[in-house]
């Protein structure tokens, strides 16, 4: 696979300060060299560094609109024109603020080649509000909303930008959801899988419907990996830190099975914030999870001499 690396230095989607150094840490943690020793032709492309969308108001309930819709309007191009020449776009984050970008610019490929655009949204939280609807105003609490076409937040992107169906996103790991944010999800069709499913069925039968869905489609799948999908034990460096989150295995298992699909065009890493990190824990996480969606498997691995 030809990857190519966009760094995404973005933070003010998240209400606080770190995600901007995310790029920065996973370069750090080795994911250049780890795909690459994986037999990847590996590209880093850099950081964007975009312009402010001064078009725009600034307003209370989107907070830093001006930069954020910057990102956005770059990442588009950025991760359009990378699957557009068959290449696999790989974003190193930054908040989930900049998924309006990454899956934008990827819902726009996917329409050009005629093929479906599916979603998989490996988080604790839903990321399904609207400026309308936040408690926050923290856009990196709305990009799904965005990308599918119903936080309206006119003018960050052109009018004719295909939006994502929502029937055909899928959410694993959910465990913090608000209340006006549940029943949006609901009344678009969102599919749910939250912690409680991943006990019971295990995250291997949910894979598998998945998966196959997409198959059967002929769809492409963007992956969107937010930090605290992990529980917060093995991967503190998160602002959003949740209770309960998947485990090392379970994250595995989901990128191998993802892996094995071939099925995956484009992966978002995101919300890593390393100044919250412990010893680069999180970062490195981050990177062992990429190795596994792209081809690592745990019996490839020496044993350790005791
Ligand atoms: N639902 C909350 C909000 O809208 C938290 C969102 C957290 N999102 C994230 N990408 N960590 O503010
Ligand atoms: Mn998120
Ligand atoms: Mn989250
Ligand atoms: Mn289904």
């Amino acid at each position: 696979t030809a990857i190519t690396l966009i760094g995404v230095p973005l933070e003010e989607g998240s209400g606080r300060k770190g995600c901007a150094m995310g790029p920065a840490a996973l370069r750090i943690a080795g994911i250049h060299e780890t795909l690459a020793e994986l037999g990847h032709t590996v590209v880093d492309s850099g950081d964007l560094r975009p312009a402010l969308a001064s078009d725009l108001a600034d307003r209370a309930d989107a907070k830093n609109l001006q930069i954020i819709a910057g990102f956005t309007r770059d990442l588009e191009v950025r991760t359009y024109d990378v699957a557009a020449a068959g290449g696999f776009p790989l974003i190193l984050g930054g908040d989930h603020a900049l998924a309006m970008g990454s899956v934008s610019g990827m819902a726009r490929h996917a329409a050009e080649v005629g093929r479906p655009l599916f979603v998989l949204w490996l988080d604790a939280h839903a990321d399904f509000n609207s400026p309308e609807t936040s408690p926050s105003g923290n856009i990196h609490g709305m990009p799904v909303a965005f990308f599918c076409g119903h936080a309206e937040i006119a003018g960050i992107l052109p009018k004719d930008r295909p939006f994502v169906d929502p029937k055909r996103v899928y959410q694993v790991g959910i465990r913090s959801v608000d209340p006006i944010e549940r029943e949006q999800i609901a009344k678009h069709g969102v599919n749910v899988f939250d912690m409680r499913s991943i006990d019971e069925q295990g995250v291997g039968a949910i894979m598998r419907h998945v998966l196959r869905t997409v198959k059967e489609a002929n769809g492409l799948l963007h992956v969107s990996l937010d930090v605290d999908f992990l529980d917060p034990d093995l991967a503190p460096g998160v602002g959003t830190t949740v209770p309960g989150g998947a485990t090392f295995r379970e994250a595995h298992l989901i990128l191998e099975l993802l892996s094995d699909s071939g099925l995956v065009s484009s992966l978002d890493l995101v919300e890593l914030n390393p100044f919250l990190d412990d010893r680069g824990k999180s970062a490195r996480i981050l990177v062992e999870l990429a190795a596994s969606l792209f081809g690592r498997r745990i019996l490839d691995r020496p044993t350790l001499a005791a």
